[in-house]
């Protein structure tokens, strides 16, 4: 495995892969990498000739207020699993290389990045579309890949690819889980014993109104009941939504096109979300 920390190293060692006619892939990442970062680097290397990961901690996407301090890493642990699921080329940039100090210029997405998170994390969307498309001019990979697990951030990513004509295909990858089916995350790490035992109502409730929708309920209320009956657990619901899939929008009365239930919530002083897929054809 490769390891490289700049962009003039990283042009460089891409520019062969391409020479041998290599087919691409990318995972880009925030690092602290979990069994979920790795259902996608195995995906990867199983659709494409040659494996590309970014680690980079990425502070545009940060809020003020949010946890970009205290974010968990372990770059020796997230080499060793690279170096284990057999990733080629691993991109570790500097913040100063990514940003350096005359940077100015954002993508910004437009409504699709508005509701759900982009109602509590304004900017948000704005830093993710502007470090994937950096990285994506970077790597300039054939495909790309997406967890299921942040759904907006897939259904962002693919309207930009769409808008500006990057020559990228995405693909999405399923949420992985814990054998109980909390949904992996790098975040995971701060419950307490007792918060991660409430955490699981969130999936649990996911997959209530999943129970249901596959019984034939079609009725959104309902589903939506049946997920936020289980989320006694947490300590502030940010939201559960029903809506469109592909473009965010909440639905009412009936679910008549695929559709997804977001949440977002607070088990102690950490925020999670997770998400099921409902398609009713
Ligand atoms: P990060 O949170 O590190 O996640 C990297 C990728 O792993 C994302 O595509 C995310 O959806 C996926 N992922 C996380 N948990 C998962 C799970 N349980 N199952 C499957 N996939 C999972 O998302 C980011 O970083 C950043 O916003 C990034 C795209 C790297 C831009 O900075």
């Amino acid at each position: 495995m490769r390891v490289v920390h700049n962009v003039a190293e990283l042009r460089i060692a891409v520019k062969a892969m391409r020479e041998e006619g290599l087919r691409i892939g990318f995972v880009p990442t925030m690092g602290f990498l979990h069994e979920g970062h790795g259902s996608l680097i195995r995906q990867c290397k199983s659709r494409c000739d040659a494996t590309v990961v970014s680690i980079f901690l990425n502070p545009t996407q940060f809020g003020p207020n949010e946890d970009l301090s205290k974010y968990p890493q372990d770059l020796e642990a997230d080499q060793s699993l690279c170096l284990k699921l057999g990733v080629n080329l691993l991109f570790l940039p500097t913040v100063a290389e990514m940003y350096p100090s005359a940077f100015q210029t954002f993508i910004e997405p437009g409504p699709v990045a508005e509701p759900l998170c982009g109602k509590y994390r304004p900017g948000h969307f704005r830093g993710v579309a502007t470090v994937v498309a950096k990285l994506f001019n970077m790597v300039q990979p054939d495909l790309a890949f997406f967890g299921q697990k942040d759904l907006q951030q897939t259904v962002v990513i693919k309207r930009m690819v769409k808008d500006l004509n990057l020559p990228v295909d995405i693909a999405v990858v399923p949420t992985l889980r814990e054998p109980d089916g909390l949904a992996l995350s790098s975040r995971n790490v701060y419950l307490s014993p007792d918060e991660r035992k409430r955490a699981l109502c969130i999936s649990l409730g996911l997959f209530a109104a999943e129970a249901a929708f596959l019984a034939g309920d079609r009725d959104i209320a309902s589903l939506l009941t049946h997920a936020t009956e289980c989320l006694w657990g947490v300590d502030e619901i940010q939201y559960c939504e029903l809506v469109d899939a592909q473009s965010l929008e909440p639905l009412v009365g009936q679910v008549d096109r695929a559709a997804a239930i977001c949440v977002a919530a607070y088990v102690g002083s950490t925020r999670l979300i997770d998400n099921i897929l409902l398609n009713p054809n």
